[in-house]
């Protein structure tokens, strides 16, 4: 039994593609207004700067990298990385989502490719992308070692994966939730260390935790653990 499917022994027996259609029905249903939430869109110059300044740290520039952002919903890490100089394309399984990120990317002149595809199966070309990003995703997929071995698998060798999620602790399992939430492993996230594991097994390494804990990430303090794991593609 692997690191992570030894915490869901417990699970109730539902079907992998029935807890990830209930999940995708749920993303598309709060599509309208996801950016409005204070922990989902860029509510402020101070916000906008301080994600920016996380994209900067994580990809400076130079070199312009070829970056994957997972499950990127309405557009927000692809859209910062392409706006920091990047190429980037973004994948969801969320139409109502994606039908959101594509004018954005218009609006700013960018040329960013939203394609509907699985996080945990992207049909994409190995080895063709520089880094992997993904912003709160992990923690709703049936099968995230199955993910974190796709990423990997896109990735060109020496390349990157970077996860900014957290620990919620108190999540509740509402709406489409509250009846698949059990098929979910990471559901409510987990605190940074307890990705380390999921990580190396699925063929990382050196696993780099970076805080998130700046207020004005979340326009607010957070009340959770919140940060960025970064690790690279082992040979
Ligand atoms: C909490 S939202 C985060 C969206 C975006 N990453 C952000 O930070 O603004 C989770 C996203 O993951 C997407 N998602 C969930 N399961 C997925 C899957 N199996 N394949 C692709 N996308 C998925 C949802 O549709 C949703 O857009």
């Amino acid at each position: 039994m692997n690191a992570i499917n030894a915490e869901a022994a417990n699970a109730a027996v539902i079907a992998p593609e029935a807890a990830k259609a209930a999940v995708i029905a749920h993303w598309n249903r709060r599509a309208a207004d996801f950016d409005q939430g204070p922990t989902h869109g860029l509510l402020n110059p101070a916000q906008d700067a301080a994600w920016r300044g996380v994209v900067a740290r994580l990809a400076p520039s130079s070199p312009a990298l070829d970056v994957l952002d997972v499950g990127c919903g309405t557009g927000f890490l692809a859209l910062l990385m392409a706006e920091a100089g990047h190429r980037a394309m973004g994948i969801d399984l969320a139409e109502d989502m994606l039908a959101l990120a594509r004018p954005k990317a218009a609006a700013r002149g960018l040329m960013v490719p939203f394609l509907a595809a699985d996080a945990e199966a992207p049909g994409l070309p190995a080895a063709s992308f520089d880094l992997v990003v993904e912003r709160h995703v992990l923690w709703t997929l049936p099968d995230p070692l199955r993910a974190l071995r796709a990423w990997r698998e896109v990735l060109r060798p020496g390349g990157r994966v970077a996860l900014v999620e957290g620990a919620w602790w108190d999540m509740q399992a509402r709406d489409e939730y509250a009846t698949i939430h059990g098929a979910l492993p990471l559901f409510g996230g987990r605190p940074a260390e307890q990705l380390a594991a999921p990580l190396l097994e699925a063929g990382f390494e050196a696993p780099e935790v970076i805080p998130l804990m700046d207020a004005a990430l979340w326009t607010e303090a957070p009340r959770h653990e919140r940060y960025l794991i970064v690790a690279r593609r082992a040979p």
